[in-house]
């Protein structure tokens, strides 16, 4: 059995990707690939082969979040706090059980997704299927429609404290990032916070995300798209 080992300093890796200086260290606990890519399977079908998720926003992206939290909504799933009905089927001790969600969630959040295509080395022959294979794991945002201005100044007000200065998310915290994930996606779990579907950090948010404006989300959610690139 081949074990992986992800102690790594995320510091180095993740920080320079992100383009961002992230000041705490993010540890992928040790995982059993063959495991993992046994799980993975299911997850794929909705989520994408590379935990990508969806644009249109159906399926969130999962690659390289905070294992801590993927792990926490997987529970939310299972004891139906948080209502996912395409997830019912999977979410069960019985399909997931507390070991595979160990195993599944360290190996999402191991999953880095380029932003952009690397460039071309012009020393090297041209892999059009390696090419293929790259861009199918790049993952940029595209700028959502909205003033990044107004919602960056917002958003360093409202949201930095907890979701990271360019909304990285804070691991320590089992705080989601935001930039990164698709707007759409974000969008609907803002409506779900509003209507009280979905539990954010205190009772008090539901009412706090109702005294935003739909423009002042699409603001966030814009500057959101643009730390993206
Ligand atoms: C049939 C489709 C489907 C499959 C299969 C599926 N998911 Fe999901 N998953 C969803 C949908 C839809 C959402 C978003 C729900 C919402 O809008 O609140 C989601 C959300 C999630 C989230 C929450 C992400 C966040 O940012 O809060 C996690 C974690 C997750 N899925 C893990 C998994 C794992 C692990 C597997 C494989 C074992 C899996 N899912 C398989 C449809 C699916
Ligand atoms: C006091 C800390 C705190 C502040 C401030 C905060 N958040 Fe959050 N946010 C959280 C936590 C914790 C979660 C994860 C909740 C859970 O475990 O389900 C979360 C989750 C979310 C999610 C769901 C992400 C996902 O992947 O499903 C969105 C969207 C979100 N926050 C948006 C915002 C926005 C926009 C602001 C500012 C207007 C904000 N948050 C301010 C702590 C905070």
């Amino acid at each position: 059995m081949r074990k992986w080992n992800f102690r790594i300093l995320y510091l180095l890796l993740i920080g320079p990707l992100a383009g961002q200086a992230i000041g705490e260290e993010r540890v992928i606990p040790e995982f059993d690939r063959w495991d993992a890519e046994d799980i993975m399977e299911i997850c794929a079908g909705c989520h994408g082969i590379y935990a990508q998720g969806t644009p249109d926003g159906e399926y969130p992206r999962l690659a390289g979040m905070n294992p801590e939290y993927l792990a926490h909504q997987i529970e939310l799933f299972k004891t139906r706090k948080r209502i996912n009905i395409p997830m019912i089927p999977y979410a069960t001790d019985h399909e997931l059980p507390p070991e595979d969600v160990r195993t599944i969630t360290a190996y999402l959040a191991s999953i880095e997704l380029p932003r952009h295509m690397s460039p071309l080395d012009p020393n090297k022959e041209f892999d059009a299927l390696a090419r293929l294979e790259e861009s199918k794991k790049v993952t940029n945002i595209p700028h959502y429609p909205g003033n990044p201005k107004a919602g960056g100044k917002l958003y360093k007000k409202e949201c930095a404290s907890c979701h990271g200065s360019k909304g990285e998310g804070r691991w320590d915290k089992r705080v989601p990032m935001l930039t990164g994930q698709h707007s759409k996606y974000l969008l609907r779990q803002i409506e779900n916070i509003r209507k009280g579907e979905r539990f954010h950090d205190s009772p008090e948010d539901a009412e706090l995300f109702r005294e935003y404006s739909d423009q002042e989300i699409a603001d966030i959610l814009a500057w959101l798209s643009w730390q993206d690139d």
